[in-house]
């Protein structure tokens, strides 16, 4: 960038009849229309306290990097704010006393880089109207020398360079101000391994099949042949996180004829006399699956139309699900109640990376 007094830099030149073409004290061509307005030229340069007196200059600049250094220290109290005031599930007042401290923080932070990067340009740069006549884009040498230069004076202008405390303290403030995302981020992950997470659900050994919503036990002999129930763990009514456990958690239960059923030596003992439990969720996309052919012994998964075989260990014969439905192994406690033998065997749900 140059100045350019617009008198000096663009010489009167011969017109043509609609544009004229004059050149400028660099030596560059620029187009101007025949009819331009005559230019006004700028302002002269406005003289500030801080262009006559040195002290005045100095007390400018340790008021800007105060601001930066003040910068730094909200966000620090950002980040203790965070920890002091850690949000408490079901805790309101927590949740107000967290955001009121760490926006306090953030926001005084960035109010602080904003306030002291106006106060250096007002005060300390150089000020002044600047003109940049508008030519070709190109790629030459020339250019490039122009834009170092342009680097050159601006910093040459704002004292960038001279200026080590400003320098330092913005530089300070600008690595520091994004430490208090940085710090929020750790909530986006759980605080347990979430690949431990997906493996496994609240099924355990001897825990009751409940019925879904009414939280009832269910006795083997009310699961008639060809009903369907839409079964919870007993143990769920407890559990911290009770959406996602029960996300995990559901499943289907169904009776077929003993002989109906095609299962592996290895899974003999899952039912109950012709009683199984499958997960609800499907191995697709995570949707419920919650139709059942009462005649074919099918599950279809409503969003993307999988279908599921109950009779043999609900193998997948239509649709996009790639994996069978895993089963819960049942059987029954000494009241007739129906019980888990374990957790699933396999994660429930869709693919991940770690799944295997
Ligand atoms: S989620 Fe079940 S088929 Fe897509």
């Amino acid at each position: 960038m140059a100045q350019h007094d617009s008198e000096h830099d663009i010489a009167a030149g011969s017109e043509l009849d609609t544009v004229a073409e004059r050149t400028v004290s660099a030596g560059t061509a620029v187009a101007v229309p025949s009819g331009a307005f005559e230019n006004p030229g700028s302002p002269p340069d406005r003289i500030r306290a801080t262009d006559l007196d040195p002290k005045k200059e100095k007390t400018a600049e340790r008021r800007v990097g105060g601001l930066f250094l003040f910068s730094i220290a909200a966000s620090i109290f950002a980040i203790v704010a965070y920890i002091i005031f850690p949000i408490v599930p079901g805790d309101l007042s927590s949740v107000r006393l967290n955001n009121l401290f760490l926006g306090l923080g953030i926001s005084l932070a960035l109010i602080s880089i904003g306030l002291g990067s106006i106060y250096w340009a007002k005060n300390l740069m150089k000020d002044g109207e600047w003109e940049e006549h508008r030519h070709p884009t190109r790629g030459r040498e020339e250019t490039r020398e122009a834009a170092a230069e342009v680097f050159r004076l601006g910093n040459e202008e704002s004292g960038f360079g001279r200026r080590a405390l400003i320098r330092r303290s913005l530089i300070g403030a600008l690595v520091v101000s994004p430490l208090p995302a940085v710090v929020m981020f750790r909530d986006l992950a759980p605080a347990a391994d979430p690949v431990a997470l997906l493996k496994s659900t609240v099924w355990d050994k001897n825990v009751r099949l409940m019925r879904d919503p009414s939280n009832t036990p269910i006795k083997a002999s009310d699961v008639t042949l060809g009903s369907v129930f839409h079964v919870i763990p007993e143990t769920l009514a407890n559990s911290e996180h009770y959406i996602e456990d029960k996300a995990k958690a559901a499943v289907l239960l169904m009776r077929l004829k003993p002989e109906d059923l095609h299962v592996s030596a290895d899974r003999a003992d899952w039912n109950y006399q012709g009683i199984v439990a499958y997960s609800k969720i499907c191995t697709h996309v995570g949707c419920p699956v919650a139709l059942a052919e009462q005649h074919t012994h099918h599950l279809l998964c409503p969003c993307h139309q999988s279908q599921f075989d109950i009779s043999h260990e609900a193998k997948v014969i239509f649709g996009p699900a790639k994996r069978p439905l895993p089963q819960l192994p049942i059987t029954v406690d000494s009241q007739g109640y129906l019980v888990a033998r374990s957790d699933f065997h396999e994660p429930v749900g869709p693919s991940f990376w770690e799944r295997s």
